[in-house]
């Protein structure tokens, strides 16, 4: 079940920005993210806005094709709104992006570009289930423009994986590796789950070593969260699954670095390992606060301190899109506190850490302590997590904050 929207305020039906706004703006870059809000089968532990084809039926609006020309005319909208502009990095997350056929991914790219030009080094990624691709589909996708992709791994234990309800074998995703680092996509990476009920240290040891073995330029790993609502949150309540544990979490963590780190993948944000060079623009953009326009049925939107979120229903979301209004359904304005301690507490995720110019006198004060304990370290005026303040990372930023 996808999880609820925020409250906010009215969002204005012809998307336009506050003039403050357009003015911090100025002549800036953006970054694109496309919402592809489709799955084969919906994973237990997923609260992704994302529908199976059972669940969007057949009405009207709820289609692939629905889908793919709403995004146009959203695409449409961005470009009104923003003006000419260079478009850094696209990201094209999802739900499955690669359950649309490779030609349609590509148009959906052409579609964007057609509105706002794409810099010439622009990082364009798409994600990708391991299962729902073969050598052809990652060939036209590079041919199209696509030059990172990024591969639901999760687990290489079978056992994990029949957990997580995910339908790709182990091995599969050697051979979807193998395919796109032909294909010549510039940056690959895979995404690995942590924590699931079952997994032992050993299980995920054997994960990352097998991730490794494909020689990715980039690993993200997410301990496992168990989201309400879902199917996993269920069958832990109803006792058929253990909850996850914070220390076995912890331990994860730690393995994940040392093992991630020992391969010459440096951490770059707290769940995010890379070669040099090749971290992810785009999450960099989200983290750095830089403005994003989320395209598609709950995507959401970053300009110069106003956010706005869409509507989720793929069928609502392309009702407004056809009668001409923006598909938004409420949007805030940040007031100047609120957005000083978002950048706290995105770039203290960062390896390059926060500058701490940004805190407030008594903020910085406690900044000592901190390093005493040993959760942070202060250099050159910035303040950067350890290790230990990493596995602590909320409570270090609560024990900061005013
Ligand atoms: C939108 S999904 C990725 C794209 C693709 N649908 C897939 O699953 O392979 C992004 C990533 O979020 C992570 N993720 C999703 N739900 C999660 C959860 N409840 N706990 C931890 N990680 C989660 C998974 O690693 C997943 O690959
Ligand atoms: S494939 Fe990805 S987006 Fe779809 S349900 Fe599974 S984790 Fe969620």
């Amino acid at each position: 079940m996808p999880s609820a929207l925020p409250e906010g305020d009215p969002a204005p039906a012809d998307g336009s920005l506050p003039d403050a706004a357009l003015d911090e703006l100025g002549d800036a870059p953006v970054s694109l993210y496309l919402h592809v809000p489709f799955c084969a089968t919906r994973c237990g532990y997923c609260d992704f806005n994302t529908y199976t084809a059972a669940e969007l039926g057949s009405a009207p609006g709820a289609s692939r094709e629905a889908f793919l020309r709403s995004a146009r005319e959203e695409l449409a909208l961005g470009a009104r709104v923003l003006g000419e502009r260079p478009v850094r990095t696209v990201f094209v997350g999802g739900g499955t992006p690669t359950l649309l056929a490779a030609d349609e991914l590509v148009g959906l790219l052409e579609a964007a570009r057609a509105e706002l030009p794409f810099a010439d080094d622009a990082e364009v990624t798409t994600e990708c289930n391991p299962e729902s691709v073969d050598e052809a589909y990652l060939n036209a996708l590079v041919a199209g423009g696509y030059n990172r992709i990024s591969f639901g791994m999760q687990s290489a234990r079978g056992h994990v994986l029949r957990v997580l309800e995910r339908r790709h074998t182990p091995g599969r995703v050697a051979d979807v590796v193998r395919w796109a680092r032909s294909a010549g996509f510039g940056s690959i990476s895979l995404d690995l789950i942590y924590g699931t009920p079952g997994e032992s240290l050993d299980d995920w040891r054997a994960s990352l070593e097998s991730a490794l073995a494909n020689d990715p330029d980039h690993v993200s790993a997410y301990a496992l969260i168990v989201e309400d609502g879902t199917r996993l949150a269920a069958q832990i309540r109803r006792g058929e699954l253990l909850a996850p544990v914070d220390d076995d979490q912890a331990d994860k963590y730690e393995i994940a670095d040392r093992v991630l780190t020992g391969a010459g993948l440096g951490w770059y944000e707290l769940s995010n390992w890379s070669r040099p060079g090749h971290e992810c623009r785009h999450n960099l953009a989200y983290w750095h606060g830089d403005p994003w326009w989320g395209v598609g049925p709950g995507a959401h939107s970053h300009v110069a301190g106003v956010r706005w979120w869409n509507v989720k229903h793929p069928r609502s979301y392309a009702s407004a899109l056809s009668d001409g209004r923006s598909p938004a359904a409420a949007r805030e304005v940040l007031d100047a506190e609120t957005r000083r301690i978002e950048r706290v507490l995105l770039e203290s995720r960062l390896i390059d850490g926060l500058d701490v110019d940004v805190l407030t006198p008594t903020e910085r004060a406690r900044v000592a302590d901190l390093a005493v304990q040993g959760l942070v370290i202060l250099a050159r005026n910035r303040l950067t997590l350890t290790l230990r303040g990493r596995l602590l990372a909320d409570a270090v930023v609560r024990e900061l904050l005013d």
